[in-house]
């Protein structure tokens, strides 16, 4: 009979990225006892691949921004998908939490007043983005972790959450293991907050590490959580080709801030045929669109790239402003990126869908479930713009710890989760070790990654998607009969094959909802329906767990009030 860890919290937060980070900050803040569970080791996070800036209206460079004109650039790139509440409140505080970030230690850089410097971004129409060099995720971690410890947040590294358990309809606790020693613990929680990221690692190219499995949004389908907009993923236009070890790795959107220049292999600054107005500052969805159809033509660079070039600027500057990608491409390609091109390519980065959540309070569809960051759709609508993430999960995470908080509170009477959930959990948990015989995780997941970036990538057409969903069908039969071989203390095939049921659930949901989408918009291209549909507009897709199988519905999206909308009228 196995025994259980246990741990109590009125508010657990899964994942300890920025969004984990802020909302446990601000949940302890509360007066509330919070934990904070991450699967890898704290300040190992995606965040950290948000390198270029943090966007934020503080109008520093370009005394004419301000979060009206952070709304419209965000509603426009996000070709207006975007949950108009979620793009308005985003806009309105963050600035403040920038601010605050900086009065906790973070150091940006600066104008020669003083001030926070921001810079340039694709998508913003003003200089934006709060950086510190080419690290700002990291920046960013650094500061909200040195807080978190501070505020003396218990932290369990290393630590997977596995199911979110509950009691009649609310969410009351979570099953995890300990990946050192494959050892259960149980949660028992009043409310929880998933900041758990998103689903990188259905894809074969991609920036995203090894912790990017869908996780919060394969347990959160699983309790009957409604996942919206997943058709919408982002291709950063510029990683690493070449070498092979490092491709997808994130090339990051600040060298073209800076002014980067992206050539073929004719020597043409490209862009001026898919975008002369905002050239290589456009959205990111039609730069990775521009790069993947120059390679398609035969354009492209040895490594089945393009080129993107600093070397007209002063390098002594490139290696002040860009220090990272400097030794990125020193280190890992050789390349000395002040004397010579980079060599980049479109990279899966991040999901612009996710668990459907109330933009005041983050809460999802299950009572006790709230969700920030990454893990939270709506806010990005059908493209992030850069920068926009690191104030998202600023914003959203700290309403997250507010209102988690505010929940425990009115729901003071904690529920333990029930045994025979632990039981069953742990059951499907042990399972593949069971077996004498059955299909391999890491085959799965290698036939899942090559569905997804060949049959479901950049550009999408019926036929492919169809049989993306009949392959997915199989390796959702597969992996039923998934064998791990070896004991519990840490097994990286155990870890996957649990892994794998998030993975294919989300991945289904996203080839579901891009073939429901019979349009183009945003990051969701359709080579057999090119245009932008204005009836497509109003429609969210709703994802929703249905027995064993998987529905799909469409909602209509909320309207913007007058004053908003006007805003769009007076930009015509
Ligand atoms: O290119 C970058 O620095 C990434 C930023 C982001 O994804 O927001």
């Amino acid at each position: 009979m196995e025994t259980f860890e246990k741990h109590e919290h009125d508010v657990l937060v899964i994942g300890a990225g920025g969004a984990g980070l802020r909302a446990a900050i601000e949940a302890k803040a509360q007066g509330v006892n919070v934990g904070l569970v991450c699967k890898s080791l704290l300040g190992k996070a995606h965040t950290v691949m948000a390198e270029g800036g943090v966007a934020a209206a503080m109008g520093n460079v370009d005394p004419q921004d301000n979060w009206q004109v952070h709304f419209k650039d965000t509603m426009a790139g996000g070709k207006m998908m975007n949950n108009w509440r979620m793009a308005q409140l985003h806009a309105q505080q963050a600035p403040e939490r920038v601010l605050e970030l900086e009065k906790w230690g973070a150091l940006f850089d600066r104008t020669p007043s003083g001030t926070i410097l921001q810079r340039a971004f694709g998508g913003h129409t003003c200089k934006r983005l709060a950086h510190v060099g080419d690290r700002t995720g990291l920046e960013i971690i650094r500061t909200l972790q040195e807080r978190a410890v501070e505020a003396q947040v218990p932290v369990y590294m290393e630590c997977t959450v596995t199911h979110l358990l509950r009691a009649g309809d609310r969410v009351c606790g979570a099953l995890a293991y300990w990946r050192s020693n494959g050892k259960f613990v149980v949660f028992t929680a009043k409310s929880i907050i998933l900041a758990t990221g998103g689903v990188g690692k259905s894809f074969r190219i991609t920036s995203n590490s090894w912790e990017y499995t869908s996780d919060g949004l394969g347990m959160a389908y699983a309790l009957g959580a409604e996942l919206i907009d997943m058709e919408f993923v982002q291709f950063h236009p510029t990683g690493m080709v070449w070498p092979p070890g490092v491709k997808g790795l994130l090339v990051t959107e600040a060298v073209r801030g800076e002014g980067g220049r992206l050539t073929n292999n004719k020597g043409e600054r490209f862009m001026e045929r898919y975008d002369p107005k905002r050239m290589e500052l456009s959205t990111r969805d039609q730069v990775a669109r521009a790069i993947y159809t120059e390679v398609k033509e035969g354009r492209g660079s040895e490594h089945g790239g393009v080129f993107l070039d600093v070397t007209h600027l002063d390098g002594e500057s490139v290696k002040k402003k860009l220090p990272s990608m400097y030794h990125q491409f020193k280190d890992l390609a050789d390349v000395d990126i002040t004397k010579q091109p980079m060599e980049v390519g479109p990279t899966t980065h991040y999901m612009m869908g996710g668990l459907r959540v109330d933009a005041e309070t983050t809460a999802t569809t299950i009572p006790g479930l709230f969700a920030a960051g990454e893990v939270a759709g709506g806010m990005h609508g059908g493209n992030r713009l850069g920068g926009n993430s690191l104030s998202d999960l600023l914003v959203f995470g700290r309403l997250a710890g507010i209102h988690a908080a505010e929940f425990s509170r009115q729901n003071k009477q904690g529920i333990t989760p029930p045994d025979v959930e632990i039981q069953a959990a742990t059951r499907q948990m042990l399972e593949p070790f069971d077996r004498k015989e059955g299909a391999s995780p890491y085959e799965i997941h290698d036939e899942l990654q090559d569905v997804m970036q060949n049959l479901v990538g950049i550009m999408r057409i019926e036929e492919d998607i169809k049989t993306a969903l009949t392959k997915l069908e199989g390796l959702k039969q597969r992996l039923k009969t998934v064998r791990v071989t070896g004991s519990r203390i840490y097994n990286p095939g155990w870890h996957l094959a649990y892994d794998l049921r998030n993975l294919l659930n989300t991945s289904e949901a996203i080839a579901r909802s891009a073939l429901a989408r019979e349009e183009s918009r945003g990051a969701h291209t359709r080579l057999d329906h090119p245009k932008l549909s204005p009836e497509w507009e109003k429609i969210t897709h709703v994802i929703q767990k249905d027995g064993d199988g998987m529905n799909l519905s469409q909602m209509p999206k909320p309207q913007m009030p007058p004053e908003l909308a006007k805003l769009f009228e007076e930009s015509h």
